[in-house]
């Protein structure tokens, strides 16, 4: 262990705290892992390492911070609430975050609303993350802000006369310039991004984007360097830029498929569907996953093939998410509509092309479908990454699975090679590769996924986390102390840290 790093915490900051709370029908309020891919990357690397998360518990309920802290306990690390007025929810949540940076910065311009009220709450909202932030931790501390809601935090919290090394990662794309320019607050979203020690982006083409971007705010702006890193010079401030694309507990998900109920449940799942080709999508609701367009091919597939008939199946998972923005409601609509075409068009006695589960499946559920599938399908129309291909490789021990993905995946960056490539957009293309991937051979099959899955091994959650902590902050993983017998006896005794902050009414 470096001695200089020994006191330094390791802060995350995010929209949303690694869980989502509700109350159950007995009226108590009750704690689970959220979604999403941000969990799945730091809940393990924060358990291990110790530290804090500070977030938006997704509710004002009585009685959250208490939650926060039992969940603390049990998950090994810290998490802070902030909470959220019902104005600054709609406004920035709702309206800035999700109305305009998240179909901007994939690339869909029509959904835009370009509210001057959403920007104002969203800069409300950064200044209470940057004030939960002030008051938690220390100059010593490494902070890493995580994702499009919290742009301004580096900017805000520099302002107040933090020192604090500070580190940013985009999970979402970085829009090409052209696109990103439509953004009535481009110029403070570009100046604040800079106030960043580091800047990460999924992929060298986010960071081709994002630096075209500042070039056209600040004519002067210069790169120096080459590789995973480089150097940005504007507007007189010099930052970091990488490309760090994220990724899984590998080893976990290994460990997991091992299981032998796990395997059973995999057999199972295949018995149900009389040992058929399965095919394979899990996706949370939202229309940058390119569901509709999927199931589009899928029918493409059955017109094209006839032979492809009865031989196979595709089990679609859509976790619900953001449901109260209308364009994810009509989504879902769309996906029920086309799914009831296809079954009705399709099915014959004891064999339906589709089949469609519409909720959050646990953890080992989802293992097992994943071991269970021939072939996953991961079109999405655009994502900063993908977990979903990932998991579904380290999953496949048996390296007879297909991995068919998205050119417009994150992840197609690490994977093109291997996987079988589609345009998601080209509805008899994908068509085509579900085809070829039931007529593929054993030994193809195993080549592509044991390529695939080698590239997924090595570059690991641990090793995304180490990437980052090295170019942003010059340390490792190992440079933060494990769980110390202090802190937690203190959090114990004072039921809360001593930087505890008071929730705002
Ligand atoms: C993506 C984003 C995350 C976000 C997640 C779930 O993965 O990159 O920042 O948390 O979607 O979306 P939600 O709006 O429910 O937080």
């Amino acid at each position: 262990m470096h001695a200089t790093h020994a006191k330094r915490r390791f802060i995350v900051l995010s929209n949303r705290l690694p869980i989502s709370i509700s109350r159950n029908e007995n009226g108590e309020l009750s704690a689970s892992q959220g979604a999403g891919g941000l969990v799945t990357a730091l809940a393990p690397v924060l358990k291990n390492r110790g530290g804090m998360w500070i977030g938006w518990p997704g509710t004002n309920e009585e009685g959250v911070a208490a939650m926060c802290r039992s969940f603390s306990r049990e998950a090994g690390y810290f998490l802070q609430p902030v909470s959220l007025t019902e104005a600054e929810v709609e406004g920035f949540y709702r309206g800035f975050s999700n109305e305009i940076l998240w179909p901007l910065f994939h690339e869909f311009q029509t959904p835009c609303n370009f509210l001057p009220s959403y920007w104002e709450a969203y800069c409300t909202a950064n200044e209470k993350f940057t004030a939960a932030a002030a008051a938690a931790t220390t100059n010593d501390d490494f902070i890493w802000v995580h994702d499009y809601h919290l742009m301004l935090v580096a900017k805000m919290l520099k302002e107040t006369g933090r020192t604090s090394r500070l580190g940013f990662f985009l999970h979402i794309p970085f829009p090409p310039a052209d696109i990103f320019l439509k953004i009535p607050w481009r110029r403070q979203l570009i100046d604040a991004l800079l106030d960043y020690d580091l800047i990460g982006f999924q992929t060298l083409r986010d960071r081709h984007n994002f630096f075209e971007a500042v070039k056209r705010i600040h004519r002067g702006a210069v790169r120096k360097g080459r590789g995973q890193v480089v150097t940005l010079t504007a507007d007189g401030r010099t930052t970091r830029l990488g490309a760090f694309p994220i990724s899984i507990d590998f080893g976990a998900f290994v460990q997991k498929a091992r299981r032998v109920q796990n395997q059973q449940a995999a057999q199972e799942i295949r018995a149900a569907f009389d040992n058929r080709f399965l095919l394979f999508g899990a996706d949370r609701l939202d229309y940058t996953k390119g569901v509709p367009q999927r199931l589009d091919a899928l029918r493409s597939a059955f017109e094209h093939y006839p032979e492809l008939r009865g031989k196979l199946c595709l089990i679609q998972i859509l976790v619900p998410s953001r449901e109260e923005v209308p364009r994810y409601r009509a989504m879902k609509e769309e996906i029920e509509r086309l799914v009831g075409e296809i079954n009705g068009r399709y099915s014959t006695p004891g064999w339906a092309p589709v089949h469609f589960v519409y909720r959050n499946l646990p953890h080992e559920e989802l293992i097992a479908y994943y071991m269970a599938s021939d072939m996953a399908l991961v079109t999405p129309l655009r994502d900063g990454m993908n977990l979903v291909a990932k998991e579904y490789a380290a999953c496949n021990i048996r390296e007879t699975g297909i991995l068919c993905l998205s050119e417009f995946a994150g992840a197609a960056m690490e994977l093109h090679r291997h996987a079988i490539m589609v345009n998601p957009f080209d509805w008899d293309g994908v068509g085509k590769a579900i085809r070829d991937g039931v007529f593929m051979d054993a030994a193809q099959r195993r080549r592509r996924m044991r390529a695939i899955r080698a590239v997924v091994r090595r570059y690991d959650i641990f090793w995304w986390v180490d990437a980052f902590l090295e170019a942003a902050f010059s340390t490792h993983l190992e440079d933060f102390p494990q769980n110390e017998a202090a802190y937690w006896a203190d959090l114990e005794q004072n039921q809360g840290p001593p930087w505890d902050v008071a929730p705002e009414s």
